[in-house]
């Protein structure tokens, strides 16, 4: 590993020791052309402005976006005239940078909801685990134990039924977990002590994070000590709701979804989306909605965007923000990059009532407010939970699927169906083991890829770390120089936030 970082930090030596020369003479104005208004395009801009407040108003920041609105997979639903996420829901507390959004952006968070949650794990034809609604003296046993599992998704550690079922694997898990969450934490050093990374690869390296996408979760937890009655069970059932996958991901998307778990979750009040939305508006960026980028061309000095609006755009520098996979933007000349599947995630909320008869039960009350799945190609869903419950008879629910859920299905599962959204999303990507990861730099010259590090493990987090190291990239190698100054991150306070959408 050594051999790998030390090239970077001998580059960024030498960058930042070219530093001092910032009275250059000024610079022409620069474009840097962004394709893609989620949370990685605009965490571009907003990294961009943030180590280069003095280039400001020298370098125009054009981002495109083909939606009508910017989150990209962040967006919200409205169902029974409430709000849900749709997309990306949960944040972890450690995750500093979305963490720092909130603050700047003065957005809110979602208070933790204090009514316990209860969890069935359903495996189509019964459920083989599940958790009792807890009273207040239950979670003496995770005290004594300090499991860090209070508060969970769905409080669904807090028992010590889940302890009598998976034992001290527990604890191995949640090892597993925070050594991963540790290495991660790496990417928040000082840009002092912290490369610029012109690779995934070494950037995954250099934070001790590789070897997790070279093998797969399932072998990963066996390595671990865990049981297989928890890997089959409770670690199968979170990478089905979080990437719609089972444990034969690759290790480190594994690790990021079973912190997913853990407890401390938050999400900004109104919609995620806002945050996005938010660094657009403080990046002073010209944001152009409902204009798709069809292709890519290298002049030579600058970069030709046609849009399909017919719009032909001029920029020195080009940032692709949204995953290539399933798009057709012609870049000339070509690009060559690893193919990679998206996993393909039907979110589908219903208003209505769960039908107790499909789960062989005699009263709706007896069905989990969380109903988890094991690895089954027969199950038609990943998960169902309840999002709210509007009166005795009426709640609003949440369903993951990798297929879609037809209406007839639907209708065995539901006894009263009053209101169907679905919604398909290109929702991560397919992980395997070992993973190969595109460029981050896709024609060695001002063409830039954040979402290389998707696959990685894909959340909103992930995206602006990616980002934050791509803008670095560009202000290194465009702009020839280096911001020296700490981005000065500080973890807010703690679990003020839990929210108990999937
Ligand atoms: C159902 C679901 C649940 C999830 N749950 C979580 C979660 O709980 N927590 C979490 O952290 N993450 C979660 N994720 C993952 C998270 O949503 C993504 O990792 C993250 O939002 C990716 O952001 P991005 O900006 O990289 O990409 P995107 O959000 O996909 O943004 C790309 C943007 O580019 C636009 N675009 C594409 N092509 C063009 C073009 N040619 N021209 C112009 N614009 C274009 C798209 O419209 C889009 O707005 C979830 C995802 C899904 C789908
Ligand atoms: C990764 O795996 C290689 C080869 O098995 C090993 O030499 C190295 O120490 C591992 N690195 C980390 C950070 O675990
Ligand atoms: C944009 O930022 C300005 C302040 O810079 C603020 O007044 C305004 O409300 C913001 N708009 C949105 C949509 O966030
Ligand atoms: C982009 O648009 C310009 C101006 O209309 C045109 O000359 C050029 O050929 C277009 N490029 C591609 C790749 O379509
Ligand atoms: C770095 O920080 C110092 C003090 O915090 C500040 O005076 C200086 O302008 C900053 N430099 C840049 C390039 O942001
Ligand atoms: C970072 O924060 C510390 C403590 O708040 C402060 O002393 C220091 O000057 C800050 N550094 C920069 C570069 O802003």
């Amino acid at each position: 590993m050594m051999s790998l970082t030390l090239p970077f930090l001998l580059t960024f030596l030498a960058l930042s020791q070219a530093q001092p020369l910032s009275d250059d003479p000024p610079q022409p104005s620069t474009t840097v052309c962004i394709v893609g208004a989620g949370i990685g395009g605009s965490s571009v801009a907003h990294f961009l402005r943030k180590y280069s407040p003095e280039s400001t108003p020298a370098t125009d920041i054009r981002v495109f976006e083909r939606n009508g609105v910017v989150g990209g997979r962040i967006a919200t639903v409205t169902v029974a005239g409430e709000t849900f996420e749709a997309g990306a829901s949960i944040l972890h507390p450690k995750n500093l940078h979305t963490v720092d959004y909130v603050k700047i952006l003065n957005l809110k968070i979602n208070e933790p909801d204090s009514d316990p949650l209860s969890l069935g794990i359903w495996n189509g034809k019964k459920f083989v685990f599940k958790t009792v609604t807890l009273s207040s003296n239950v979670p003496l046993i995770n005290k004594l134990l300090e499991l860090p599992f209070v508060d969970t998704l769905l409080s669904l550690f807090n028992s010590a039924r889940m302890f009598l079922r998976y034992g001290f694997s527990l604890f191995k898990m949640q090892n597993f977990v925070e050594s991963a969450v540790e290495r991660f934490l790496n990417y928040y050093k000082d840009t002092s002590s912290r490369p610029i990374f012109e690779t995934v690869d070494e950037m995954l390296q250099w934070a001790g994070l590789y070897n997790l996408t070279t093998r797969t979760l399932h072998d990963e937890l066996v390595d671990a000590g865990l049981s297989n009655l928890l890997i089959d069970e409770l670690v199968t059932v979170i990478t089905r709701i979080n990437y719609g996958q089972s444990v034969s991901m690759s290790g480190l998307g594994g690790a990021v979804s079973l912190a997913g778990s853990g407890g401390g979750l938050w999400s900004v009040k109104g919609g995620n989306w806002q945050m996005a939305a938010g660094l657009i508006n403080r990046s002073d960026v010209a944001l152009h909605l409902h204009e798709e980028i069809k292709s890519v061309a290298d002049l030579g000095d600058f970069y030709e965007l046609n849009s399909t609006k017919g719009n032909s755009y001029k920029c020195e520098v080009a940032v692709v923000a949204t995953p290539l996979d399933e798009l057709d933007i012609q870049f000339i000349p070509p690009i060559s990059i690893p193919e990679r599947k998206m996993q393909h995630t039907y979110t589908t909320f219903v208003r209505g009532f769960l039908n107790p008869a499909y789960f062989g039960l005699k009263a709706e009350t007896k069905i989990p407010d969380l109903v988890g799945t094991v690895e089954d190609p027969s199950l038609p869903f990943s998960c169902i939970a309840v999002l709210k419950k509007h009166n005795e008879k009426e709640s609003t629910y949440k369903l993951f699927s990798r297929q879609p859920m037809e209406d007839t299905l639907l209708d065995s599962i539901f006894s009263v169906r009053k209101e169907t959204i679905q919604i398909n999303w290109a929702a991560y990507p397919h992980y395997h083991a070992p993973e190969v990861f595109a460029p981050f730099i896709l024609d060695k010259r001002h063409l830039y890829y954040v979402n290389a590090f998707e696959n990685a493990a894909s959340t909103m987090e992930t995206s602006a770390v990616a980002a934050e190291n791509i803008a670095r990239l560009i202000l290194s190698r465009y702009f020839g120089k280096e911001i020296v100054n700490s981005s000065n991150l500080s973890a807010t306070s703690r679990g003020e936030g839990t929210h108990l959408d999937l």
